[in-house]
């Protein structure tokens, strides 16, 4: 949520900025401004451009002339609105009243009602009605006065600690004009090292195009960055906490290559991200988890398992819950971190708590995850991106290496993240000894073999783009599942609500009769998963007379079948057959069409694929 991104080095910033700007618009498309230092005229001064919506909207104002902005030090912003509407005002960067400071910021500082209120008693006027101009007005007052005075990394770190909430702050001061000093609590933040030169961001996309050499920085950390390099300290008083390292993919990883959007892209890699997210981890005689800082002991031991995570990631875990429970035998409940949290779960030393994030920022799943340890539970985080919050507050983690995902909907970290997710709880059976280990070698080799299926689900998406011309009219569209189907079914709902805006709901196809059967009139698309007549002949009988109840009521059936599956083909008014997989497996090969059809229906209304309505891609706010 809000994109920031910051440059000091010999080039004009602006550029830069604007290029970071771009790559980072996923985290948040309500407004965009920059600020860029001048040091050329008589005195050096900050200059903006601010403007709300999307950047487009700010580089056409850039455009117009109005305001200079050349200089080598600068930073941007895009955002995600908290407090205040997404206005021009609202917009950051945010100054003092001298404009002398300059501010952005993406969290919540949840202390900025009494901090407004003192400074507005002080006689400070505030520009805005967002909570991060009182962090630009303390700045300026502490840099101005008192024990730091003209110290611009100790005045922001005495200002950090006055702050409540959750924040990544970037500021720059006309007294330190090649200086940006940023600090980070429970948001993200990266500094970029180039050749002389220097860059600060949310997320390595803002300057993979110019270094891939990046440092992670750990809690209540502050980094100064100038031309010359990086200097990390710690805001309130403890070791400095960071790490060097490589970003692992390129700029081309970063672009659309070609597609429309990059969600288009995205569903495209799909069968790289599941191979990647293997590649590893068997080693001919077992599941190895190598960023698993828990021992075969540690995990023999474990008795219960929670899954957390929120939104996709969370069906991700509703799917995760059949194979675990079936492989290793011990009770999984999965709950959306939101809830979890709050209603005091029984967890102790013996239990494991999977945290599954895509981002590895979510709020909601961070704070799920400390109230986890503070039970004494484990957690292992099942995550997309290296150095992230959730990982680094975790006893353990899997990567899903599904390289960078900008379109906002999630989809190839969703297949990325059922792959570790079995790898999780192949590496629980064996180490429980519920499985043996030619079992598990199997299962590893059959999910080797998912990769080249969904490949050839890939191409056999066109009847299903034309489908999805044909009912983009639909009210709306309800989608049924039983087992692993059931979670396709809610992020195949969920999909298409995030990207189409249409009333999608997901239900498990037992239920029907309790009560949503009620929603089925004439013409009514219904999207079922079917599960296999081979591998599970009675769900599918199952399956069949909940399709042919919905018929007999005027739905318009659009099953997704396995293969050769010619029993369910009469009540099928749009059959889409698929490539045979174990029935566990499924969910890699069925989520594949839901995706594709939310996405072709949000295009046929016009909508933006990769930026959705009122959505941010990481949702650092609870
Ligand atoms: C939906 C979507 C969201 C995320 C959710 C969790 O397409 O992307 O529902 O899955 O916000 O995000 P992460 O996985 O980053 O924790």
């Amino acid at each position: 949520m809000c994109g920031i991104v910051g440059y000091t080095g010999p080039r004009q910033a602006l550029p830069l900025v604007l290029e970071g700007l771009r790559r980072l618009e996923y985290r948040g498309y309500d407004s965009a401004g920059v600020v860029v230092l001048d040091r050329d005229g008589a005195a050096p001064q900050l200059n903006l451009a601010k403007k709300a919506g999307r950047i487009g909207n700010l580089e056409a104002f850039i455009d117009t002339g109005a305001v200079a902005l050349a200089g080598t030090t600068g930073m941007g912003h895009t955002r995600w609105a908290t407090h205040g509407g997404p206005t021009d005002r609202n917009a950051h960067p945010h100054t003092d009243m001298h404009r002398r400071v300059a501010v952005i910021h993406n969290g919540i500082i949840e202390n900025f009602v009494p901090l407004r209120a003192e400074l507005e008693a002080a006689g400070i006027e505030f520009s805005s009605d967002t909570d991060t101009e009182v962090v630009a007005h303390l700045l300026s007052r502490v840099m101005a006065d008192g024990p730091t005075a003209g110290d611009l990394p100790a005045s922001m770190a005495a200002v950090c600690r006055g702050l409540e909430g959750a924040f990544t702050l970037v500021a720059m001061h006309l007294d330190a004009p090649e200086t940006l000093v940023a600090a980070r609590r429970n948001s993200p933040l990266v500094v970029g090292i180039g050749e002389d030169e220097m860059f600060v961001a949310s997320d390595v996309a803002a300057f993979i195009a110019h270094t891939r050499n990046a440092v992670e920085l750990g809690q209540d950390q502050l980094v100064v960055i100038n031309p010359d390099g990086y200097e990390v300290t710690s805001f309130t008083g403890g070791e400095p906490d960071f790490r060097e390292f490589h970003v692992d993919w390129d700029l081309s990883a970063a672009e659309k290559g070609g597609f429309e959007f990059f969600m288009d892209k995205e569903i495209e890699e799909q069968p790289a991200a599941v191979a990647q997210t293997l590649l590893g981890h068997f080693d001919g005689s077992g599941i190895v988890l190598d960023e698993l800082r828990l021992s075969e002991d540690d995990l023999r031991t474990i008795d219960k398992v929670f899954v957390v995570a929120c939104g996709t990631a969370y069906h991700s875990g509703l799917v995760a819950k059949y194979a675990i429970e079936h492989w290793c035998r011990i009770p999984v409940e999965v709950e959306v971190a939101s809830e979890f949290r709050y209603r005091d779960p029984v967890l102790n030393r013996d239990t494991l708590v999977v945290a599954v994030s895509q981002s590895g920022e979510t709020a909601d799943t961070l704070e799920a995850l400390r109230h986890a340890r503070r039970q004494k539970a484990r957690v292992l985080a099942v995550c997309n991106t290296n150095g992230s919050q959730i990982p680094r507050e975790s006893d353990a983690v899997v990567y899903i290496h599904a390289g960078p995902e900008i379109g906002v909907a999630s989809t190839k970290a969703f297949l990325g993240m059922l792959t570790a997710n079995y790898l999780v709880g192949l590496a629980l059976a064996q180490a429980r000894g519920t499985k043996y280990r030619d079992e598990i070698a199997r299962e590893y080799e059959e999910l080797t073999k998912i990769p080249d299926a969904i490949a050839t689900t890939l191409t056999l998406m066109d009847p299903v783009r034309k489908l999805a011309q044909e009912i983009s009219t639909a009210k709306a569209i309800l989608f049924l599942g039983r087992h692993v189907g059931y979670p396709v079914a809610l992020e195949g709902a969920l999909k298409l609500k995030e990207l189409a805006y249409m009333h999608a709901e997901g239900f498990a196809a037992g239920e029907l009769k309790h009560g949503p059967i009620a929603l089925i009139e004439e013409g009514l698309p219904v999207v079922i998963v079917t599960p296999s007549p081979v591998t599970d002949p009675l769900l599918h009988s199952k399956l069949l007379s909940n399709i042919r109840e919905i018929q007999a009521r005027g739905a318009r059936t659009i099953v997704i079948a396995e293969e050769g599956d010619e029993t369910v083909a009469p009540f099928a008014d749009f059959l889409i057959e698929l490539p045979k997989v174990p029935k566990l497996y499924q969910p890699l090969i069925t989520t594949v069409p839901l995706q594709i059809l939310a996405a072709e229906i949000a295009r046929a209304k016009g909508f933006d694929l990769d930026k959705p309505r009122n959505l941010a891609k990481s949702v650092t706010v609870e």
